[in-house]
């Protein structure tokens, strides 16, 4: 999650789950977005038109496992969503802070669950961190980011108290960052402080991430060689254990250095 937009959330819930789908462990991605550039985008539902969304899940016309999809990337699925996911936030359907912990209970077909959260607190964020275990804050470097980040305090405490005690801040992830600046390297170790308990990662710049969403593939597919690629390799390393998983097959025999 972040409140902004621009700081790899996207980008990085395509990337771990196409990682994990490489480990055999099955992910589903909930677009929490109503904007058309989101993972609904990136990797298109394979089912017809009219399908239910998320919103329909907020509108109580279907459950989450009805609104979910295959995607082309096999063990990867979707529930998707479109521009009309807005109308949750207008018309505020009752019981929107627990449905989403409940569907998921409800529907446990998947390894991984991955909650792609709207640049927003709105009331689709706030069903997503009550139904999560691990919050990823995702930001760039920059030191407005910084600020932003301390912003995300407040709120996310109230959830913790008031929704979901066992919300923690897993890890902070600096994307489109090479880490060879003072900049990179004061907030890396400012985050470090703020947040002992979580990875503090980088993602390196790379044009190519730009590039894959227009070729309906995950990063690590559509640019396999690519330091980025590499990164989201060691960063679901890294988030293994921390999520409480354990290694379907060994992180040796997959060539991820940790
Ligand atoms: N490591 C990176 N290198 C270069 N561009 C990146 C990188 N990570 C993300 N981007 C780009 O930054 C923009 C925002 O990323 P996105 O994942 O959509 O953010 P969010 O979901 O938080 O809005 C996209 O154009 C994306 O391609
Ligand atoms: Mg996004």
């Amino acid at each position: 999650m972040n409140r902004k937009g621009g700081s790899g959330k996207t980008t990085s819930a395509v990337s771990l789950a196409a990682v994990f789908r490489a480990w055999g462990l099955t992910s589903r991605i909930v677009d929490g977005d109503a904007q058309m550039a989101s993972a609904t985008y990136w990797l298109p539902p394979q089912t017809a038109s009219g399908a239910p969304t998320l919103l329909d899940v907020f509108l109580g016309d279907a459950t989450l496992a009805e609104a979910t999809a295959p995607t082309t990337v096999p063990g990867v699925a979707i529930v998707p969503s479109l521009d009309t996911l807005g109308r949750v936030e207008s018309e505020r359907p009752p019981g929107s802070d627990g449905l989403l912990a409940g569907e998921l209970d409800s529907d446990a077909s998947y390894d991984i669950e991955l909650l792609d959260a709207a640049p927003s607190m709105g009331l689709v964020t706030v069903s997503m961190l009550a139904a999560s275990t691990d919050v990823v804050l995702m930001m760039t470097t920059s030191t407005l980011d910084l600020v932003g980040a301390a912003e995300m305090a407040r709120p996310l405490d109230l959830v913790r108290r008031r929704l979901n005690p066992n919300l923690r801040i897993s890890a902070v992830v600096m994307v489109d960052d090479d880490g060879n600046t003072m900049l990179s390297r004061d907030m890396g170790d400012s985050l470090a402080a703020d947040y002992p308990n979580a990875l503090i990662y980088r993602i390196p710049h790379s044009v190519r991430v730009r590039e894959a969403p227009g070729a309906h593939e995950p990063i690590i597919d559509y640019a396999p060689d690519n330091p980025v690629s590499a990164a989201y390799w060691r960063l679901a390393a890294a988030l293994v254990p921390r999520l409480g998983l354990t290694w379907a097959v060994g992180p040796d025999t997959i060539g991820v250095e940790q």
